[in-house]
């Protein structure tokens, strides 16, 4: 019996890190056409988990297999802005198509140094968007109807959520067709991970019936460690085959990366790292939850 966390090679079959046998997940065959996106949120309420990473890495892994991606900075820090190299000072960003000061979202839209990955950049003053949208009809609705009016033009597009489940959160779960967690694999990796997904099936009832689990993703796992190979058995046990078979491993080179202001599959792309975000772009086209 295959265990998660362990690597055995029973009779030459590959046990992934989850414990289950390894696919080889297909290079996505070239789109012939593009557009509508699948909107999808990378959503977890817990800080510093890899939402941002995984948002930067994965689209421009997306991106290389030819796919158009959409990035979307919906946390005030900017993170997501500042890894792909875009500073928002005197620009429209999502807080202004947000309130209507820019009615074009094209006017926000920037492209990155990764080909095929636009960005909607983000900065400080989303932190006051939630005070002003609060008052506004349909205020859950906002951001779906944003995206709608580019949606034709990309494949996917990804919300980088920030670290809250209030009123932008619950904007980017209602604008979206599928939401991807990242776990971080440590101790306190699955609290708040049943408050997520209460979250998610509240705006499932309410305002968005047609949400779907993308996937959970391990992130930050240490093979190394008997402690992080226990946490994404106890993942794989609560959470089954939501939890994406690819697993990105801990690694230095994502600090220095951001650093860099480029995805590591660009920064190195023959690390490990890079091929697990590879992979997992490929993981996601197999699943269908990416054209
Ligand atoms: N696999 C990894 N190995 C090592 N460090 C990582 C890994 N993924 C992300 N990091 C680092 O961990 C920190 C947090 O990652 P990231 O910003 O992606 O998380 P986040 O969930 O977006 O955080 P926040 O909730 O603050 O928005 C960053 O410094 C990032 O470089
Ligand atoms: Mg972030």
């Amino acid at each position: 019996m295959a265990r998660a966390g362990q690597n055995t090679p029973l009779e030459g079959i590959d046990f992934g890190p989850t414990g289950r046998i390894q696919t080889e997940f297909p290079e996505p065959a070239p789109l012939s056409e593009h557009g509508p996106a699948r909107i999808i949120s990378l959503c977890n309420q817990k800080g510093g988990v890899g939402k941002t990473t995984t948002t930067i890495s994965m689209g421009a892994a997306l991106a290389a297999y030819g796919r158009r991606v959409l990035a979307v900075d919906f946390d005030p820090q900017g993170a997501l802005s500042a890894g792909l190299g875009v500073v928002a000072h005197d620009t429209p960003t999502i807080y202004d198509l947000l309130l209507g000061h820019t009615k074009d979202p094209h006017e926000a839209i920037v492209s990155t140094k990764v080909p095929g990955l636009d960005l909607i950049p983000a900065n400080i003053d989303l932190s006051a968007a939630e005070v002003h949208l609060v008052g506004e009809v349909a205020r859950e609705q906002i951001l779906a109807s944003v995206l709608r009016k580019v949606s034709a033009e990309y494949d996917v597009i990804l919300v980088d959520c920030q670290p809250s489940l209030g009123l932008l959160t619950v904007n980017a779960l209602t604008a979206s067709h599928g939401v991807l967690i990242p776990l971080e694999c440590e101790f306190f990796a699955l609290r708040g991970v049943a408050l997520l997904i209460e979250t998610i099936d509240k705006v499932r009832d309410r305002l968005n019936p047609a949400i779907k689990l993308d996937g959970i993703l391990a992130t930050m796992y240490d093979s190394r460690t008997l402690h992080s190979r226990e946490v994404l058995e106890r993942v794989v046990e609560a959470f089954g085959d939501s939890v994406l078979e690819t697993v990105i491993g801990r690694t230095v080179k994502f600090p220095d990366a951001s650093v860099a202001g480029v995805p590591i599959t660009d920064f190195a792309p023959e690390h490990q790292a890079a091929k697990a975000y590879r992979q997992l772009a490929r993981e996601l086209v197999a699943r269908g939850a990416v054209a």
